[in-house]
């Protein structure tokens, strides 16, 4: 059990919540979380937002019943952490695009800072969707050389993918998908890298309850994922 630091409430549906846990997280990783005894069942899957190696940050939006519980928790209550699990965002260098949209923006704060550490020349900007309230935006200003911000229309319209050497996405699968065509049209699909955030249930491969069809075959989420080439998973 680990406790918890804070959880704040960001706005309306979105929580920022800090637990107490020597972790050695990678940007795009997540964790299955529970703070419940027998119901619901299943843990529940949330990405790494922040890590500083003793605590790690989980910036989550309230979805149903498991989130619901989340958004409860008091500091000093405890927490049940499994992980850092599953494959992460690439460590590359040039210039890069991250874009994230809705929750699907939680993974990628540790990835910019992370990108900026491992390569000072790297350049980063982000680009972020919400259909309602802004979230982190000071952060995520602070983590980029431009931060571009869409609210309730659609963020890949914001972007020129001929522009990055690099463009890694977490979001609704349609956009993520729409992002894949625009890349692809300019013959930048293997610059793009993608976080599926399908259903899981035991998150370490054991149940392929997260199995998506790719290029090569039947992969799980959870193991080989959570990030994927977007050539593998869109790709003909
Ligand atoms: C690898 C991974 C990383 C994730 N990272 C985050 C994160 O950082 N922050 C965050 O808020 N959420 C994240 N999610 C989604 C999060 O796991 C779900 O929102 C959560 O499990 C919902 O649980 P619940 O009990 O609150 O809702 P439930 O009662 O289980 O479901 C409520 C609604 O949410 C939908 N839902 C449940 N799971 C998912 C999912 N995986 N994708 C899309 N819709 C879903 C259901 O269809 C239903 O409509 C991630 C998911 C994965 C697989
Ligand atoms: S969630 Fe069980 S195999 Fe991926």
């Amino acid at each position: 059990m680990a406790k918890i630091v804070c959880n704040k409430k960001l706005s309306e549906d979105f929580f920022l919540m800090k637990v107490e846990e020597k972790n050695s997280a990678k940007m795009g990783q997540f964790y299955m979380l529970r703070a419940w005894e027998n119901f619901p069942v299943l843990s529940r899957p949330i990405s790494v937002f922040d890590s500083d190696g003793q605590s790690v940050s989980f910036l989550y939006k309230v979805a149903g019943q498991g989130t619901g519980i989340f958004s409860a928790l008091k500091p000093g209550d405890d927490i049940s952490l499994q992980g850092p699990l599953g494959n992460g965002f690439p460590a590359v260098s040039g210039k890069i695009a991250l874009v994230g949209g809705g929750v699907g923006i939680a993974p990628l704060y540790l990835t910019a800072k992370t990108l900026m550490k491992n390569h000072p020349k790297n350049i980063i900007d982000i680009y972020l969707g919400f259909s309602g309230q802004v979230v982190l935006i000071e952060e995520f200003d602070k983590v980029s050389r431009e931060l571009i911000v869409d609210i309730g229309g659609f963020i890949t319209d914001k972007i020129n993918p001929g522009n990055y050497d690099y463009i890694f996405c977490c979001g609704p699968e349609a956009m993520m998908r729409v992002l894949y065509d625009k890349c692809n049209a300019l013959q930048r699909g293997k610059s793009l890298y993608v976080s599926m955030e399908n259903r899981m249930a035991c998150g370490i491969g054991a149940c392929l309850v997260c199995t998506c069809k790719n290029e090569s075959g039947n992969k799980k989420a959870c193991k080989d994922g959570p990030v994927f080439p977007a050539d593998e998973v869109y790709g003909k």
